[in-house]
C-alpha cells in the first residue's frame, strides 16, 4: 500500500517565535497564518519491513535526515509501533522563494503517514503531531487561515481553520539574494528569548492576535497588514536586542524593499512588509494592486525574482 499528502506551505500574519518547551516545540504565544496556493510538499510513504530503517529520498535524492528520523520516533511513540517506511517527497517550495518548506514538509508527512497506518484521526490531532516536527507545520493542514493556539500542554498545542470569509488577499514574494550565514528558526528564536523586550512582545502579540482575527473575520486587508507588519517588525527587533548572540535577517536590499512598501504605502496602495527567518520580503496587498507593487520594485531592483501568492487549500490525499 502507499499514501500520499499534499500540504501547502502557511505564512504567519501573527508570528512564532519563541518556544516554552523545546522538546515538545510548545510556543510561547499563539499566532495565525495564511496558507498559499502556489507551494506546496507532496509526500508519498509506503510501509516496506524489508527496510532495515526508514528512507527518505528529497526530490528523487536519498538523503540522512535526522530531524525526519526524530519526528518519526516521536510519532511511534504517541501511535503506537510500526514497520519501517519508505518516504518520498517532493517540494514545490522553491528554496529561493524563501519561504520555510519544513512548514509543508512535516504537515504532508504526518497526513500520509497516518494515511499509510490506516488511522483515522481528525485533524486537529493531525496538527498537534506535525507541531513535533516544525511548529508551523501544525498550521499547515488547514486552507486559507489558521490559528495555532499556544496551549499548556502536548495535548492542548494545536492549530485550526478559521472559517474566514473569502477576500481578494495577495502576497508578493520578493527574494533577496544574501551572503550572509542563516541563522535557523530554532536557533534565531533561541536567542530572541534572550532579548529584554521579550515579555512585551509576548504582551503585545497576544493582543495582536485577538485583533488580527477581528480583522481577518472582517476580511480588512489594510487593517490585517497593518497588524502583520507591526508583529513581523517588532519581532525582527528581538533578534536586534537579544543579549547572546544579537543578530539580524536584514540586509541592504531587504531595507531598501521595506522602503518602497512605504513608499507605496503612502501612495495609497495597500502594501504591508512581513518577514521570516531569512532576509526575503512578503508584502500583503490586495490582488488587484499586486502587479503594480511587482512594476514598482521591479523598476527599483531588476534582479530581485518576484512571485504572487494567494490563498491556498486543505491538506489533500491521493
Ligand atoms: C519566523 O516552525 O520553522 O517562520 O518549530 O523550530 O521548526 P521550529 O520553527 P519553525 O519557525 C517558524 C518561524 C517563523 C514564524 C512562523 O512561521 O510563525
Amino acid at each position: 500500500m502507499t499514501s500520499t499528502a499534499k500540504a501547502h506551505t502557511n505564512i504567519a500574519f501573527i508570528k512564532y517565535w519563541g518556544k516554552k518547551n523545546q522538546q515538545l516545540n510548545l510556543p510561547t504565544t499563539s499566532s495565525l497564518s495564511l496558507t498559499l496556493d502556489k507551494f506546496y510538499t507532496k509526500t508519498t510513504v509506503t510501509i516496506d519491513d524489508t527496510l532495515s530503517t526508514d528512507v527518505l529520498y528529497l526530490n528523487n535524492q536519498k538523503v540522512d535526515a535526522t530531524r525526519v528520523h526524530q519526528f518519526l520516533d516521536v510519532l511511534r511513540d504517541e501511535l503506537g509501533y510500526f514497520p519501517t517506511l519508505k518516504i518520498n517527497s517532493y517540494n514545490h517550495v522553491p528554496t529561493s522563494a524563501g519561504l520555510a518548506s519544513s512548514a509543508s514538509a512535516f504537515a504532508a508527512l504526518t497526513g500520509a503517514v497516518v494515511q499509510e497506518l490506516g488511522l483515522h484521526l481528525d485533524t486537529c490531532t493531525l496538527s498537534r503531531l506535525a507541531r513535533r516536527g516544525s511548529g508551523s507545520a501544525s498550521r499547515s493542514f488547514f486552507g486559507h487561515f489558521a490559528v495555532w493556539h499556544a496551549g499548556i500542554d502536548n495535548d492542548s498545542s494545536f492549530a485550526e481553520s478559521l472559517h474566514a470569509p473569502a477576500m481578494p488577499i495577495a502576497l508578493v514574494v520578493a527574494e533577496v539574494s544574501s551572503q550572509q550565514k542563516k541563522v535557523g528558526s530554532t536557533e534565531g528564536m533561541q536567542r530572541a528569548l534572550t532579548s529584554p523586550d521579550y515579555g512585551n512582545w509576548v504582551n503585545n502579540s497576544q493582543q495582536q492576535f485577538i485583533d488580527m482575527q477581528s480583522a481577518v473575520m472582517a476580511a480588512d486587508i489594510e487593517k490585517i497588514g497593518t497588524i502583520a507588519e507591526a508583529n513581523a517588525m517588532s519581532m525582527h527587533d528581538l533578534n536586534l536586542t537579544a543579549t547572546q548572540h544579537p543578530f539580524t535577517y536584514f540586509t541592504a536590499e531587504t531595507q531598501r524593499i521595506l522602503q518602497i512598501v512605504d513608499d507605496l504605502k503612502h501612495q495609497g496602495l495597500l502594501a504591508f512588509a512581513t518577514m521570516d527567518a531569512g532576509p526575503n520580503v512578503k508584502i500583503i496587498t490586495h490582488v488587484e494592486h499586486a502587479q503594480l507593487i511587482i512594476q514598482t520594485l521591479n523598476n527599483a531592483l531588476p534582479n530581485l525574482k518576484l512571485e504572487i501568492a494567494q490563498s491556498g487549500p486543505d491538506i489533500s490525499y491521493e
